[in-house]
């Protein structure tokens, strides 16, 4: 059998990683400032992770969501304890979509409403409704076109108040800062403008930070930089280093009921490990402080680089607006530098490196870009 060729792939076969390093099958060792994106966030092959996960499937790796399971207690606890959102429920799944999918399912169970409004250049996920709340046509199929999403410019909030004022929205999606469109944030003002109206309307506000959450951007999630409380927070990559988790965390106001959600795989007893291990790595290694250091150190380096025509973004969730006369610069990095970096569109590129990177590291890259564009 062969694969479903849906994915255009570079010939690098990495077979091992420490840190930020990664090594291919060619024995070629490469800089990872990409993280398999913005995933990996304590490093590749901690040793804590490894004893975590290692300790876990030597006793039981599986059982259902039909039992006791303090794993997810104590990751619930953790979790609420470093995020700030101690009052709220955690809902575990197995990725960024499912996360975003169950989100919206709330909101609207919450609302008893169907329409949901989402942001020019969002993404949230390649599932049902996740992917309709993208704003991507292409890689919308017409069974997905069926919901009803209505997409307003990010940073309008005279845009979201004429929609919402209809009174038929469940839900407000937004991304901490957009990723996939190339790292946008939502104004400060905007955000507290926007949970405002989310309260006079009885709108659920809907945090999407699957890439922007799990301390990248030097606090634990993105929009905490505008001292706001959503009602839902998704939360994924991060999570557990690369071990498939998802999580949803939800408001004491919303009220479970059974049979509202549901999961076999969800919250199983390895995830539980690994995102655990990740929470405590986080905090004993300072990694959130780490993020806020060597992303502000990576901007101030990188301001001022003439193939650079805008810098966006906060902490390690860097986003370069590359020049068009500079274009192919992520290809000579990965290439002739041996960096992997992320890409959006055709002019951008995103750091989204492990959160335990080195100032080391970073002027390893500085260097790096500097050469390549002297
Ligand atoms: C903001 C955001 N939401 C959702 C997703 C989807 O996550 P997953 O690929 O784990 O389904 C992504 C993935 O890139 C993302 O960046």
């Amino acid at each position: 059998m062969d694969l479903f060729n849906v994915y255009p792939l570079w010939d690098i076969e990495p077979i091992e990683a420490k840190g930020c390093d990664i090594i291919a099958k060619d024995g070629q060792h490469y800089t990872d400032l990409y993280g398999g994106h913005a995933v990996i966030s304590i490093g590749h092959s901690h040793p804590k992770y490894i004893e975590k996960i290692s300790n876990q499937v030597s006793k039981l790796g599986f059982y259902s969501n039909a039992v006791q399971n303090s794993l997810q207690k104590e990751l619930a606890k953790k979790l609420g304890e470093v995020c700030g959102y101690e009052d709220y429920h955690l809902f575990l799944c197995n990725s960024g979509a499912e996360a975003n999918e169950n989100a919206l399912k709330v909101a609207s169970f919450h609302t008893g409403k169907a329409k949901v409004l989402a942001f020019q250049k969002a993404f949230h996920g390649r599932t049902s409704g996740a992917v309709a709340a993208t704003d991507n046509p292409k890689i919308q199929s017409p069974f997905n076109k069926g919901h009803n999403i209505v997409f307003v410019p990010l940073n309008d909030i005279q845009a979201v108040e004429n929609e919402l004022i209809k009174g038929d929205f469940c839900a407000v999606i937004i991304e901490g800062i957009q990723g996939v469109a190339g790292i946008y944030s939502p104004e400060v003002e905007f955000l507290k403008s926007l949970r405002a109206l989310c309260d006079k309307y009885g709108v659920v506000l809907i945090l999407d930070e699957i890439q922007s959450g799990y301390g990248r951007t030097g606090k634990f999630f993105a929009h905490q930089h505008a001292d706001i409380q959503a009602d839902i927070i998704t939360t994924a990559k991060g999570m557990a280093n690369g071990f498939p988790i998802g999580g949803v965390i939800i408001s004491p106001k919303i009220k479970a009921e059974f049979g509202m959600l549901g999961t076999t795989f969800g919250g199983n007893h390895l995830a539980c490990a690994a995102a655990i291990a990740v929470l405590d790595i986080i905090k004993s290694e300072n990694l959130i402080e780490n993020a806020k250091v060597i992303g502000d150190y990576l901007f101030e380096k990188l301001e001022g680089n003439r193939a650079i025509s805008e810098l966006r973004g906060k902490g390690l969730m860097i986003g370069m607006e590359i020049k068009p006369e500079f274009e192919g610069l992520r290809n000579r990095l990965l290439f002739e530098k041996h960096i992997f970096t992320g890409g959006a569109g055709k002019n951008v590129i995103r750091l989204l490196p492990p959160l335990c990177i080195t100032k080391e590291i970073a002027d390893q890259f500085i260097e790096a870009i500097n050469e390549l564009t002297k």
